[in-house]
């Protein structure tokens, strides 16, 4: 049985806290909300827990989770950290930002899928700190969704997934962001990887290091595995709408994009007023369409370049990728 608790993001209850900081200490699952998407998390330092997080979610062994923390000292415990991703963490952490460095022994494999690097990340959420505080070690979270499925914005969608799969949901209600952080390789500061495009703008990184992010190469990208997998996709076919082209609607689609198709007949809409609220809503918008047993699920592809149109055009790809 999977037991969910309420509890205030802003002032979150300590005894509610300390439930499930010990349910981790003692090798349990919990699922808990951070600024992007929920995570479901482990002891990050303990193989055996770490196992049932893959074991929960039916995620390949080779894809290697973040290691959340509250703080950069405790970062520097987990991997190597350089001058440039402590400079990026002073600046962005609690924050969308994942950097991939070389991970210290205390690590153990299954964390980390077998690499010589490992991910790290503090989230901006007062609950996923708390958490971490309290639990006193560092969490091991992909997002809290069956492999392959949305990830979760809310505590509904974790237990659509996990109910009877993990031991406990603290729900703090909906996530802000609605896409996962943005994964960068910093291991080599002479070349910054853009491994995940996501919750933090490729712009705002490359203005605070004054350099531009690279594109992973084919031998890189093997180090990025959770980038190879299909992903993010809702149980009904999702059909990428662009502006230029003509389509056939077939009857009983659903809609999402910032603009609103007038021409075209759908059985209902979700019209987002900017691209960082179509971010925020895509994958809540594929599990509403799902409940109401839609046939087809229409996304409009974003094709502007501001805020988090990246990270969307990347998990509208992947999401639709049987269909493109
Ligand atoms: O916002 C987020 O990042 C959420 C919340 C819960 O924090 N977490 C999340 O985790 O999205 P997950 O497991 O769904 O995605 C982790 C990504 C994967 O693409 C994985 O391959 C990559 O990070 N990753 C982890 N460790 C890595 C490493 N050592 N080298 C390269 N990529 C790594
Ligand atoms: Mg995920």
């Amino acid at each position: 049985m999977t037991i969910t608790a309420k509890i205030n993001k802003w002032n979150p209850d300590k005894k509610i806290i300390s439930q499930a900081a010990e349910i981790l200490r003692s090798g349990g699952l919990v699922a808990f909300p951070t600024e992007t998407v929920y995570g479901l998390g482990a002891d990050a330092l303990n193989s055996e827990a770490v196992r049932k997080i893959y074991l929960a979610k039916g995620r390949p062994s080779d894809n290697p989770l973040i290691l959340h923390v509250h703080s950069i000292a405790q970062a520097e415990s987990l991997v190597f950290m350089n001058e440039i991703s402590r400079k990026l963490a002073k600046i962005f952490w609690p924050g969308p930002l994942t950097f991939v460095l070389p991970a210290r022994e205390i690590i153990p494999l299954r964390t980390r899928g077998g690499l010589e690097t490992a991910a790290v990340r503090m989230p901006d959420n007062p609950v996923a700190l708390a958490l971490i505080e309290a639990a006193n070690i560092p969490i091991a979270a992909p997002s809290a969704n069956l492999s392959g499925r949305p990830s979760p914005t809310d505590s509904e969608s974790v237990y659509q997934d996990m109910n009877g799969r993990i031991d406990f949901i603290l729900d703090g209600g909906s996530t802000e962001v609605g896409i996962e952080s943005t994964v960068i390789d910093v291991s080599n500061p002479e070349k910054i990887l853009m491994l995940r495009p996501g919750g933090m703008s490729r712009e705002i990184i490359e203005e605070a290091i004054n350099t531009k992010l690279q594109v992973p190469d084919n031998t890189s990208k093997k180090r990025s595995p959770g980038t190879r997998y299909k992903h993010y996709s809702p149980a009904i076919p999702v059909k990428i709408l662009r502006r230029d082209k003509a389509v056939n609607i077939p009857d009983n689609s659903g809609f999402m994009g910032v603009n609103n198709f007038d021409g075209l007949k759908f059985a209902e809409k979700i019209i987002f007023d900017d691209i960082n609220n179509y971010a925020h809503g895509l994958f809540s918008g594929f599990r509403k369409f799902e409940r109401e047993n839609l046939d087809y699920i229409f996304v409009e592809w974003p094709e502007d370049n501001t805020g988090l149109a990246e990270g969307l055009r990347d998990r509208i790809l992947r999401a639709a990728c049987d269909y493109v």
